[in-house]
Parts: structure tokens; C-alpha cells; sequence
């Protein structure tokens, strides 16, 4: 059994050793290209704080602790699937977790931040984030799942002050709908009564629960981040991410006094001046006593507007993130944490797992429209029955057609000739779903693409094998050449 107080002592322990990193940015290795930002950075006379850097190689990673020996480093993990119930079994996950903890190392970063989301679940894949079912059980294992991660970075980091990273749960965004029977604060309230993890509130994310749950409808934006602050377990946030917003392809904006927009997490775009008024509230909390710092989170965003708008948050801010940044908890102020529920305290126990997996493979179903909606963490999606709709309809065959690799950019022969046959494109997203299938590597949703496309055009034209297979064949060449030049650029760089 799990001591809600020893784990509260046991984050304390941790967060001490953490020193203020002040204002940073969440960065991509290549998107835009590290050293560029940087120098255009300085040549406005402004240096981060810290860098928080996405996954890439461990070469690359490696590459850049060296070329910044100046600037502190953090690491945005991604690919532990920490909300599914198989991975403490899963040899994939084990390897997942060595090689992460293998980069951590190359950045000597302060922490692991991961979103409590996913891109697979019950052998079905997505391309980008969706939410963990917010219910008891699932908070459950995702506490437990950190705790063996923590385990893992604690026995096997090699920080030169020998500190191990924390690891930081980010509450991830919605696209358009959330399925849970607990509101989301008392999810995250659950994880931290049973793991040791810090938090990232990232202010975007918290924008889309506002829009994509009913209570958009009811109350203002500021009473609703208010009453979120106030049973979120703040006292755990670390850092704070603050990141673009727009309208997916056909969503429109919307017409003058209308509903608001259907905006949703978009690095590549500017931040919208709302997020700025969210996160003044949020830094003027007395219970954020834990923070370390806030990000701009600014990959695939161009130079110019990374270097303006960090500039502007700059000046506006940087006061007010200092002054958080030193406050402490007064004995007596934090809200209470009631104990959790004693199942959310006990090792998962064999049945509940197999509960949640089925619970998951229903999630997959329905929101791909295999399944009717039914069952109680699904009333709200039924009641704001557009968003799930247009995450099916809309966004899922975008993001299987065109994201993360355009079909027709990527294999233009085959195209060509499925059209020529008849085959229409838009098939491929049923046959991406058609049935779950195991995992067998790391996730890799371009390498995925080539390989599902591949099964597709041989089952639809089993002629045009050997012509799709040349096409393969060239995109994993030039995808592995695109990481080595990537990293060879780098080195230029560097040495410049
Ligand atoms: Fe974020």
C-alpha cells in the first residue's frame, strides 16, 4: 500500500534539487534547425533559460549538449505509451524506456516531461495525441507506470550532480472530445496521490478542455480556469508550456458573436493573446508553489516568430514568473488531498488491467465508428456529439492521408496507378483501421505509414508489388539518410 504522505515527501525530496530555470522554450533538434534559432536568439540579445528538447537521436541529442554547454537542458520524451495497461510487460516498452532514459542521459536533462496520452492503443495506431480515459482505474496505471519509470531513470541516470530527472506528466490536449467518468483536475489529483511526479500545465491544452467539454457553454473562461486551479493539484506543476492554437483544415472561425473556435493545439502557429490572460491567472495561483519554469513550446514554428514572441513574453512576464518561481507553500493553504480511493493505492491487479484493456479497445472502436457510444465515461461525448464527429470524419482521414507525410508526395507512381484503377485513396484510412494488429517496434508513425500502405496496394493490386515495393524501398533510404544528414548538418554547425 501506497502512503499518500511518504509519495508527497518523495516528490518534495526530488523537486529540491531542481533549481529555477526561469523562461525557456520547448524546442525541436531540426524544426526549426536548433542552432539557427539560438543564434538569431542571441542576436536580439536574448538567451533561454533552458531548452527543453523533443525526442530525437541520441546522437543528435548528444550533439547539442556539447554545442550549448551555456544553457540547462530538459527532455520531452514521447512514445512511452505510460496509460496502457500492457506496457510493464511489453518488451517494447522496455527497450522504449532504455533508450529514453539513454538520451536523457546525453542531455544530462533536469526532468522527463511525457503527455498522459496516446498515439496507440489496443493495436490500433493514430498519429497524433488523444487523452487517457479520464476514470479511477486508468489513473491508477498511469501512477503506476510512472513509479516504474522513476524507478528506472533513478537507477540508471548519470547526471553529473548525481540527481536522477523527474518525470512530469503533461496534461495533454483534446481534439474535440474527452471520454472519462472523473473531471479531469481529480485524474491528475489520483496520479499524483500514488506517484511521485511532477506536472506540466501546459495553457493551450487547458483551452481545449474548456472548448471540447460541455462547460464552455455554462461559464466564463476565467471562472473556468479558476475553478480548474482549484482542484488541480497545482502544488505539483513544475512547468508550464504556452503553445499556438488554430482551426484544423475546413474548421472555420467562427462568425462575429458566435461559438468560439474550434481551435486546437497547433506548435506551427502564433499564440493566441487569450492564453496570455490564462496564464497570468494561473501564475498569480497561491498554490502554484512548485514551478521551475515556463516554455514558449515552439517546434515547426518559423525563426522570426519564435524570436518575437519570446521577446514580447519576455518583457511581459518574466517578473511575474520569478515571483512564482519563489513562492512557497504556507502551511495550511494547499486543498487538502483526500486520500484516494484504496484500489488507486494497490499494485494493479490482474483483472482491472484486462478491464482497462477491453475499456481501450472500446475507445479505438468508437471513436473510429466501429461501436455504438454507450457506457457512462461516454455521456458528455454524446451530449457534444459534433466534436466526435468531426474527430472521425474529418480529422482521423487527414491525419492517415496527409499528416505526418502526404501519400501522394510520399508514393506518386502507386497513387497514379490506384487512380487509374479506381481505387480511391479514402480507402486506405478503412484499411488503417480495419483490424487491430500487434505492435512490433517502436512507434514510428511515417515508417507505419510505408508499411500499411505497402499491405494495401498489394491486397488491392497484387501486380503493382514489385513497383510499390521500389517506392518503399526509396522512402526508407532517404527517411534514414534525412536523420544522418540531419545530424551531419549539425556537426557543420557546431564546429563553425
Ligand atoms: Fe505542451
Amino acid at each position: 500500500m501506497v502512503d499518500p504522505d511518504f509519495i508527497r515527501q518523495d516528490f518534495q525530496r526530488r523537486i529540491r534539487k531542481i533549481p529555477a530555470q526561469g523562461m525557456g522554450l520547448s524546442v525541436d533538434v531540426y524544426s526549426p534547425d536548433l542552432f539557427e534559432l539560438v543564434n538569431s536568439l542571441r542576436e536580439r540579445g536574448l538567451q533561454p533559460g533552458y531548452l527543453e528538447i523533443f525526442k530525437a537521436t541520441t546522437t543528435a541529442l548528444t550533439k547539442v549538449r556539447q554545442a550549448l554547454s551555456d544553457i540547462p537542458l530538459a527532455y520531452h520524451g514521447e512514445g512511452l505509451w505510460i496509460t496502457q495497461p500492457d506496457v510493464p510487460a511489453s518488451p517494447i516498452f522496455q527497450q522504449d524506456l532504455g533508450e529514453m532514459v539513454m538520451q536523457l542521459n546525453s542531455l544530462q536533462s533536469l526532468w522527463l516531461n511525457h503527455e498522459c496520452a496516446i498515439k496507440q492503443m489496443a493495436g490500433y495506431s493514430f498519429g497524433t495525441y488523444l487523452p487517457p480515459l479520464y476514470t479511477p482505474l486508468s489513473a491508477q496505471v498511469v501512477a503506476g507506470n510512472i513509479a516504474m519509470v522513476q524507478q528506472a531513470m533513478d537507477r540508471q541516470s548519470a547526471r553529473a550532480d548525481g540527481t536522477a530527472p523527474l518525470f512530469l506528466l503533461e496534461m495533454p490536449p483534446l481534439t474535440y472530445f474527452a471520454a472519462g467518468t472523473i473531471p479531469i483536475p481529480d485524474f491528475f489529483r489520483l496520479v499524483t496521490a500514488s506517484a511521485p511526479c511532477g506536472l506540466v500545465l501546459d495553457i493551450g491544452h487547458l483551452w481545449t478542455v474548456y472548448r471540447y467539454t460541455a462547460v464552455y457553454r455554462q461559464i466564463s473562461l476565467e471562472r473556468f480556469v479558476g475553478e480548474f486551479l482549484a482542484e488541480f493539484p497545482l502544488e505539483r506543476v513544475v512547468e508550464i508550456h504556452v503553445a499556438g492554437l488554430a482551426c484544423h483544415g475546413s474548421a472555420g472561425e467562427p462568425k462575429g458573436g458566435q461559438r468560439l473556435p474550434e481551435w486546437i493545439d497547433a506548435h506551427a502557429a502564433p499564440i493566441p493573446l487569450i492564453l496570455f490572460t490564462m496564464l497570468e491567472q494561473v501564475l498569480a495561483h497561491p498554490n502554484l508553489v512548485s514551478l521551475r519554469a515556463v516554455a514558449l513550446e515552439v517546434d515547426t514554428k518559423p525563426i522570426e516568430m519564435i524570436v518575437e514572441e519570446y521577446a514580447e513574453t519576455v518583457g511581459r512576464f518574466s517578473l511575474l514568473v520569478q515571483q512564482a518561481m519563489a513562492r512557497k507553500t504556507s502551511v495550511g493553504r494547499l486543498k487538502e488531498t483526500t486520500l484516494p480511493p484504496a484500489s488507486v493505492q494497490e499494485p494493479v491487479r490482474q483483472s482491472d488491467r484486462q478491464q482497462l484493456r477491453d475499456d481501450y479497445e472500446r475507445y479505438a472502436q468508437i471513436i473510429l465508428g466501429q461501436a455504438p457510444i454507450t457506457g457512462l465515461e461516454w455521456q458528455e461525448v454524446i451530449m457534444e456529439g459534433s466534436g466526435l464527429t468531426r474527430y472521425r470524419t474529418s480529422y482521423v482521414p487527414h491525419e492517415i492521408l496527409h499528416w505526418g507525410g502526404d501519400l501522394e508526395e510520399m508514393f506518386p507512381q502507386a497513387c497514379r496507378a490506384l487512380a487509374e484503377r479506381g481505387v480511391c485513396l479514402a480507402e486506405f484510412v478503412d484499411f488503417w483501421f480495419r483490424s487491430p494488429r500487434p505492435l512490433t517496434h517502436s512507434y514510428d508513425f511515417f515508417l507505419l505509414k510505408i508499411e500499411r500502405f505497402f499491405e494495401f496496394v498489394t491486397e488491392r493490386a497484387p501486380d503493382m508489388s514489385v513497383s510499390v515495393q521500389q517506392e518503399c524501398d526509396l522512402l526508407r533510404l532517404a527517411y534514414a539518410q534525412a536523420n544522418e544528414v540531419g545530424e551531419s548538418m549539425m556537426e557543420m554547425e557546431r564546429t563553425r
